[in-house]
């Protein structure tokens, strides 16, 4: 019989097929008071839960392994009270995570969705087409909302597409992001750094939410912040749904004070706000934004990279300073 290792999600096929050679898998519905003890290793996501009440029952736990950037669903205060590795998959995503901002820009600006359904439901070569005129994208205000790794990927494509830019960082100044934005792009953009979200999102067209979940963050995008971008304005979140005051979204969609949204991740994901899906002026995808083969295979690598190392004792890859 081999050993157990615990999963609180669904595991990706590669990273299962490693694991299978040396673990036998049980989910967290199997855990019980006999078999708790002998977990060594969690297997997660970037929106896995390891809350206190879990760890507490996992005595001999020694490394958190997860598939995935975002840690806001651990514990890791107590992880590092109990001297718990954490490792993530940093780096490698953060490319397609920008892309997918872009491409909700640009679906909302260029209405790409109701043009396709217009093209598919007949009404195009019917002449029943309905469709309006889109917004031009190039030469437009983004701001980005914490400029990380994710958030200067996004700069450096909005970059590409001539658009003005903007951030709010309490970590970053303004000297900073262009240093480190002409790393990435080649030369040193002109951007401007808000001392404020009010102020950042009042002087943008779209507003990309790219910060982490810390609990400090949450709500951050609140009913001020909305009002301040405005009924011209979009608001754009690739990053974590509890970040957005997400009833004073519907809100203020519904009140017509605000442009549009294009939403990747939602507060209580699979749930969306049912307000939201007939709105005409919203886009939503399921949490995809790492979701490619490329991506995800190189995620897989990193978190099997990170098993091995448990098993072998090495150096792990990616452990979370904690
Ligand atoms: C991450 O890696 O945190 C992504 O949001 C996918 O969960």
């Amino acid at each position: 019989m081999k050993p157990l290792i615990l999963r609180n999600v669904k595991l990706n096929p590669m990273v299962a097929e490693f694991v299978a050679q040396y673990y036998d898998v049980i989910s967290v519905e199997e855990l019980t008071d006999a078999n708790a003890a002998s977990i060594e290793v969690l297997l997660t996501n970037g929106t896995g839960k390891a809350p206190k009440e879990l760890l507490d029952r996992l005595p001999n736990l020694k490394l958190i392994d997860d598939f995935g950037v975002g840690f806001d669903g651990i514990d890791v205060a107590e992880c590092k009270r109990r001297n718990i590795t954490v490792c993530t998959t940093p780096g490698v995503l953060t490319e397609d995570v920008a892309d997918l901002a872009l491409a909700h820009i640009l679906a909302l600006s260029r209405q790409i969705c109701r043009a396709h359904h217009e093209v598919v439901s007949g009404a195009w070569s019917s002449g029943h087409k309905k469709l309006g005129l889109g917004h031009k994208v190039s030469g437009k205000r983004v701001g980005i909302v914490g400029l990380g790794r994710i958030g200067k990927a996004v700069a450096q494509r909005c970059h590409g597409f001539n658009m003005q830019l903007g951030f709010y960082d309490r970590f970053l100044s303004e000297d900073q992001a262009r240093a480190d934005l002409q790393k990435l792009i080649g030369v040193a953009p002109q951007i401007t750094a808000y001392q404020s979200l009010v102020e950042l999102a009042h002087n943008s067209d779209y507003l990309v939410v790219c910060a982490a979940a810390t609990p400090e963050n949450h709500g951050l995008i609140n009913e001020e912040v909305l009002t301040a971008l405005g009924p011209t304005g979009a608001l754009i979140n690739i990053a974590r749904g509890v970040l957005v005051d997400e009833a004073a979204l519907v809100k203020i969609l519904q009140e017509g004070k605000l442009g549009g949204a294009g939403l990747d991740v939602f507060a209580q994901e699979p749930h969306v706000p049912e307000a939201l899906l007939t709105m005409p002026n919203v886009v939503l995808t399921p949490h995809i934004a790492s979701a490619t083969v490329e991506t995800r295979e190189l995620m897989a690598q990193i978190v099997i990279g990170n098993l091995k190392a448990f098993r072998e004792g090495t150096p792990y890859l990616t452990a979370l300073a904690l």
